[in-house]
């Protein structure tokens, strides 16, 4: 089985962060997402991957996914954001006649797509779809599942969800389903729409297998999204304290790459904190990352993602819930209202109090 990760998007959602940088190569745990799609595919035994990008999003998605070991990446270009059915369409020299899985490339599932392939293999599917029950399905393709966990009916985003059933970001597909892509329409909104084609494919008699997500699953679809993701995925930290600690307290799952300085500071896991980044005379808290060559120093931070190169200094405030973006300062000069929450796109510079 080969897969293609789409990841040709704009993230438009996701701005100021992404007028940077594509989505799929946001952190989340100190690792661009998009590689924790590439490893929960590896881990599922399927190393050949298609990488569908933009030429906007292809050099940071390159950057991002190089050096990833065990795996072999080819890059698709699509030219135009038509969609996501349009982006499966374009990886159809790459895939040729294999059976294929369809990861979303702004999606992370605790478990991988381990369950999908053999959902998919074990019933012989012409498809499998991940599901996930949601209390509001509306912003979501919903599914209608009979008794033996096929799918019968799937409907994108509809005012009037049919089930709670929302189809989460991974697909498995046979090679025939390109012949039901390519004479798609666009939807009203304009997209050749992936659920369109599995709703065709259940016409002609296809059995789609409807395949529930265990564990957690997150759409790392705007700001709240990512803080959350990395949350979940801070969750499973295996601690480790490789780098330079004095004068610190560090509690709970805490994980120092080696070559990072932590001092005179209060470390409350789960924490990770990568090589480089320097801790001075802080407090950093539950459910944050630090990225490499970051500095805190003299400030409180907790529930953030801070992205490498990122410096925050002299704060008289907590951070918390903050995104901050590569290179961006955030510098205080003073007494402050005592929350702020902050997206800070890359090389921002926000001071307080001058
Ligand atoms: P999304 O619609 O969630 O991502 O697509 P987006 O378009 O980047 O974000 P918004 O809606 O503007 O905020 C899910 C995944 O499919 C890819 C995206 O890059 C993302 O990884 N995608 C989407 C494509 O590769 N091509 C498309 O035409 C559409």
């Amino acid at each position: 089985m080969k897969a293609v990760i789409p990841a040709a998007g704009f993230g438009t959602r996701l701005r100021p962060l992404t007028y940077a940088r594509p989505k799929p190569v946001l952190p989340v745990g100190n690792r661009p997402i998009i590689c924790h799609a590439v490893q929960n595919l590896a881990d599922a035994g399927i190393r050949e991957i298609g990488i569908v990008v933009s030429p906007m999003t292809r050099e940071a998605i390159q950057a991002a996914v190089l050096g990833l070991e065990g795996v072999c990446i080819e890059f698709i270009e699509q030219p135009e954001m038509l969609g996501l059915g349009h982006a499966v369409m374009v990886a159809r020299d790459f895939v040729g006649e294999s059976d294929f899985c369809v990861y979303l490339g702004d999606n992370l599932f605790e478990h991988g797509v381990l369950d999908f392939r053999r959902a998919f293999e074990e019933q012989q599917a012409d498809a499998a779809v991940a599901l996930v029950e949601v209390p509001d399905a509306r912003a979501f393709g919903v599914a209608v599942v009979d008794g033996r966990g096929q799918i019968t009916r799937l409907v994108e985003k509809p005012a009037l969800p049919l089930s709670n059933l929302a189809v989460a970001g991974v697909y498995c597909f046979r090679a025939s389903v390109f012949g039901i892509l390519e004479t798609l329409s666009p939807s009203a909104r304009g997209e050749y729409e992936i659920t369109d084609a599995i709703q065709r494919l259940i016409e002609q008699g296809g059995r789609v297998a409807g395949q529930r997500v265990r564990g957690w699953w997150k759409d790392t679809g705007r700001p709240l999204d990512l803080i959350e993701a990395n949350r979940l995925v801070l969750e499973g930290l295996r601690p480790g304290v490789l780098g330079e600690v004095s004068g610190s307290r560090l509690t709970g799952r805490v994980v120092v790459e080696p070559g990072a300085v932590v001092r005179n500071s209060v470390i409350m896991g789960p924490v990770t904190i990568a090589s480089g980044a320097r801790i001075d005379n802080a407090y950093i808290g539950p459910f944050t990352s630090v990225g490499r060559g970051s500095v805190i120093e003299n400030a409180e931070v907790e529930y953030s993602v801070i992205d490498e190169g990122a410096e925050i200094r002299d704060m008289s405030v907590r951070l918390q819930e903050c995104l901050i973006g590569l290179h961006a300062r955030v510098i205080g000069h003073g007494e402050l209202p005592r929350v702020h929450r902050l997206v800070l796109s890359d090389t921002s510079l926000l001071e307080f109090g001058c």
